[in-house]
């Protein structure tokens, strides 16, 4: 995600917020830029490196000892210089860096334009710069206030007025965002290793925290400006602890990550009692004439389309197929203009994704990317693009991107459901009643982590490991195979649970492991006979079941309970565990957790 990082003191600003945002490096950006006040107000930014950002600087006079800095990871507009933080508002006396999402950006920018505003990017964090310009009555904390009364979505928000030298202010929601106190210097970043050098004295913000950040002191204030008291923290962490947020590995930070992911992957798509894709410009008329629906992918990707398959047929009664994309576009699949390709790819980038949708627009048909990140290939070429705004992700294996394909996937069948009229509003307003509740779920299985730990140490003599599942729990089967033998080296593979007995069963010992996934509800029972199977030839079972299935007890060596939700709905949270188990694996076994051996994140040759 993008990088926040602000001083205010009697030294240079510019090498303290360049050092600190290179320790931010790590957390991927495409952009950077930085606002310094000394005797004016200036701004330089660009696309690419810290590094590209020095050698632009290197024709800057920037001096000053009040600053701002930022990378920026793409949300809304391409990655290029002009949307690259921090933005001015429109007579640049007021300039803001910000991470996360404006919701209503849209609506907020039509007004401003009505009132005769001209705007120079296309991002949401504009509209904030030119808002508190038009609230702005000398008192920056008081039009940064009133700013954010209009502002629905995540931010972490910083603010410099020129015309007030001896402050910045700086407010969060959902964003991250903390301060560090310094002897006559502050400091605010969105995360601590980029002020850690400085600084160990932390004040980690809350939601709704507006701060005022000047050389002696730092004042926080509820959403009203009353003032508040928030402790100071010591931290004494190393600094490469700092940047996995306290975490061993990338790989659990990112699974930790998930509920924020899950609740970020619905923003302005989950309202009220309604889904929607404001992004989307689909018609009834297309939506009606669409005979065949291909989700191409590889890997996790490619799992995450195997859901999108069940579900299609299910809710949209339209043949679909999930295609491996390395095989797609050598086997002569039937496509015509009648047909809708999805193209699903967390980097945007992998080859044989790439060479599917080109493959795909040249037969035909219509494309609709779900991608990671802005700007990538795969979103510049295909049709029309949905971004499931996971964040950057950094290991190897993928997991928080998987989650958050899956959301997004079901949130766009559903939504099509609904324009065909095969969804009633109370399915849809159930549907949306439960996403609610699943950012919570989610941090209830996260929270439990140690007991996935505790299962996996009495592992150790497993040598073929197999997971199984019916239905949407199968496709859950592939994907929790693939991440244990992309990082624990152990062999696994996934199997619908029915299929066993037609020749896997030849393999299972005392010393296999069958995981197997019984949250599907309507094929429980099913799966329970297989997990009956296993156990009458010695295999040991841990069972991933759905809270409340007791009778899973008596079959099953292990069982761990995830929430109740609905059976369409599990997947997006019921892989959690099966990510929890590869991890814990590869951890018992000391390796490269996040580089594993022979791969690499994103696979560009063919
Ligand atoms: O960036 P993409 O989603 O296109 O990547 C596809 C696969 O290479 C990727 O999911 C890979 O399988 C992961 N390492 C799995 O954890």
């Amino acid at each position: 995600m993008c990088g926040i990082v602000g001083y205010i003191g009697n030294k240079d600003a510019l090498p303290i917020l360049i050092d600190g945002l290179k320790r931010l490096e790590y957390r991927g950006y495409d952009s950077a830029g930085v606002a310094i006040i000394g005797d004016d107000l200036k701004v330089v930014k660009t696309q690419g490196r810290i590094s590209d950002l020095e050698n632009k600087l290197k024709n800057e006079e920037l001096k000053g000892s009040i600053g701002l800095g930022h990378t920026r990871w793409a949300t809304h507009g391409v990655p290029n210089d002009v949307n690259a933080h921090p933005h001015l508002s429109e007579s640049k006396s007021i300039v803001v860096i910000h991470n996360g999402i404006i919701e209503n950006y849209l609506e907020l920018k039509k007004m401003l334009v009505k009132e005769g505003r001209t705007f120079r990017t296309d991002t949401d964090t504009e509209v904030i710069a030119y808002l508190i310009e038009e609230f702005y009555e000398g008192d920056l904390l008081k039009a940064v206030k009133k700013t954010v009364e209009l502002l629905e979505g995540s931010y972490a928000i910083a603010v410099m007025s020129k015309n007030e030298r001896d402050r910045f202010v700086a407010v969060r929601k959902d964003s991250p965002l903390v301060a560090g106190l310094g002897q006559g210097e502050n400091f605010i970043a969105s995360d601590i290793p980029a002020i850690l050098p400085y600084t160990k004295n932390i004040i980690i913000l809350e939601n709704g925290d507006i701060i005022d950040v000047r050389r002696e002191s730092i004042n926080v204030y509820d959403k009203n400006l009353n003032l508040i008291t928030r402790n100071i923290k010591r931290i004494d962490w190393r600094i490469e602890d700092a940047q996995k947020g306290g975490f061993k590995h990338f790989m659990l930070k990112e699974i930790f990550e998930e509920p924020d992911v899950i609740r970020e992957a619905m923003r302005g798509r989950v309202r009220d009692a309604v889904v929607e894709f404001p992004e989307l410009n689909i018609s009834l008329e297309y939506l009606k004439s669409i005979n065949q629906v291909y989700f191409v992918a590889c890997g996790t990707a490619y799992h995450a389309g195997v859901f999108g398959k069940y579900l299609t047929e299910k809710y949209l009664r339209i043949p679909a197929q999930a295609e491996v994309a390395s095989e797609f576009r050598y086997r002569d699949p039937v496509i015509d203009e009648h047909t809708l390709l999805f193209v699903i790819s967390q980097s945007g980038e992998t080859t044989d994704t790439l060479a599917a949708l080109r493959f795909g627009k040249e037969k035909g048909a219509r494309t609709i990317g779900i991608a990671n990140v802005v700007g990538s290939s795969v979103t510049r070429e295909v049709d029309q693009v949905v971004y499931i705004h996971a964040g950057p992700e950094i290991a190897v294996a993928s997991t928080k991107a998987y989650v958050a394909q899956v959301e997004v996937i079901l949130l766009l069948i559903v939504y099509f459901a609904k324009l065909l009229g095969k969804l009633t509003k109370e399915e849809e307003s159930n549907i949306v009643n439960d996403f609610q509740k699943l950012e919570e779920k989610a941090r209830s299985i996260v929270l439990r982590s140690n007991e996935i730990a505790d299962f996996v140490s009495t592992t150790k003599s497993i040598e073929e490991t197999f997971y199984i599942g019916r239905n949407l729990d199968f496709a859950l089967s592939l994907e929790g195979a693939l991440k244990l033998k992309e990082i624990s080296y152990v062999h696994a593979e996934g199997y619908p649970a029915g299929e066993l007995k037609h020749g896997p069963l030849a393999l299972v010992t005392p010393n296999s492991l069958v995981i197997a996934v019984i949250t599907y509800g309507p094929l429980k029972e099913k799966t329970l006979s297989n997990i009956k199977e296993v156990k009458a030839r010695g295999g040991k079972v841990l069972a991933i079941a759905q809270e409340g299935y007791n009778t899973i007890e008596e079959v099953a060596d292990r069982v761990f309970y995830v929430p109740k939700v609905a059976n369409d709905i599990g997947p997006i949270i019921n892989v959690i565990p099966l990510q929890l188990i590869a991890y814990y694996m590869a951890e018992a076994r000391g390796l490269d957790i996040d580089k594993p051996r022979n791969l690499a994140k994103s696979v560009t040759v063919e």
